[in-house]
């Protein structure tokens, strides 16, 4: 993708995005203009440049297809993945797969993303190339009332807002929970440049980092995540406190499904299902068991 085509690739992510959902009869994603959908290439090209790849219409010289990457140490990240509506099925998106399976395969790392558990054509593409689901994923719609939500009680530690000294910590806690190294975008989601992030750590009262959660607010993304804590318990009470900073406003997160006492936390608050995830990987998924939610960008699984 070159710089003179993000926005015929934000109109791609919109048409062929809401095109999918309506036509298997649910609500469409993007409710805004296609330009929202810019706010994709200005995360991935800021964090990556240059990792997007476009498919072209030999006929036309329109964008068919286009896929973003994000290679990090201990993994390659996919997404987002779309085809225009006019050429789905055509075997676009699975040309644009195997590019980046290659890519993964000669870095020798494995390739991760989320996927809809409610989207076949998408299972189906990333289950014939080799991802397998390694956890499912609940995806909550919650609003937060311009008052907030009471904070939950904290016993041996406190929350406030990350600063830059924190970026490499919370990255390397992610790595001993999860297994992945994205330093790098906690370095970008707490500069905070374009003035869309926000990211709370949970401090225990000797100092140590328990966990961390990042939320953002823009016309193309309203989403809490990538969070992640020692305990579901401390999660519970990150995303709370994340949940305030964010006061009238309708988000999304994504709740891992096997963490039910997080999900009721979530409930009780008004949240409501509204879609299904899974975390697949290609390749060799390092051992997971703490409560996380991922996000769909930077897009990791
Ligand atoms: C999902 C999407 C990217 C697929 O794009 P596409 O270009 O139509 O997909 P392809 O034609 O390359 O087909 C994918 C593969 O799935 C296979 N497939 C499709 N439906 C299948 C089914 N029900 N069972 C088994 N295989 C199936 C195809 O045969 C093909 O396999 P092959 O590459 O080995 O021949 C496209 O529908 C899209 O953009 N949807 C909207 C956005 C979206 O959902 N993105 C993914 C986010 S998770």
């Amino acid at each position: 993708m070159h710089e003179e085509e993000w926005l015929d690739v934000a109109r791609l992510i919109t048409v062929s995005t809401n095109d999918w959902y309506r036509s298997h009869g649910m609500n469409e994603i993007f409710s805004g203009p296609p330009e929202d959908q810019m706010l994709f290439c200005e995360v991935y090209e800021a964090l990556d440049p240059g990792c997007c790849l476009v498919a072209e219409d030999m006929e036309t010289g329109d964008i068919a297809g286009s896929c973003f990457y994000h290679p990090r140490s201990t993994h390659v990240s996919l997404g987002i993945m779309n085809v225009h509506p006019d050429h789905f099925g055509k075997g676009v998106a699975g040309r644009l797969l195997d590019w980046i399976i290659d890519y993964a395969e000669t870095l020798n790392l494995p390739l991760r993303l989320v996927s809809s558990a409610l989207n076949l054509d998408s299972f189906s593409l990333y289950s014939r190339r080799g991802f397998v689901p390694q956890r499912a994923f609940q995806d909550l719609l919650i609003t937060i009332p311009a008052k907030g939500f009471p904070e939950a009680e904290l016993s041996g530690g406190f929350i406030r807002d990350a600063i830059a000294e924190d970026a490499e910590t919370i990255a390397a806690l992610e790595q001993e929970l999860l297994g992945i190294d994205r330093t790098k975008d906690y370095r970008y989601f707490i500069e905070n440049k374009p003035g869309c992030w926000h990211v709370a750590v949970l401090e225990s009262d000797d100092g140590e980092l328990q966990g961390a959660v990042v939320s953002i607010i823009d016309p193309g993304s309203k989403m809490l995540g990538p969070g992640f804590a020692r305990e579901p318990d401390q999660l519970g009470a990150l995303i709370t406190h994340e949940l305030n900073q964010r006061r009238g406003e309708t988000l999304v997160l994504l709740l891992p499904v096997d963490c039910p006492e997080l999900a009721h936390r979530m409930y009780a608050l008004g949240a409501r299902n509204c879609e299904l995830h899974f975390s697949q990987v290609r390749g060799e998924m390092p051992p997971s068991t703490c409560a996380y939610l991922p996000t769909f960008m930077p897009e990791t699984g």
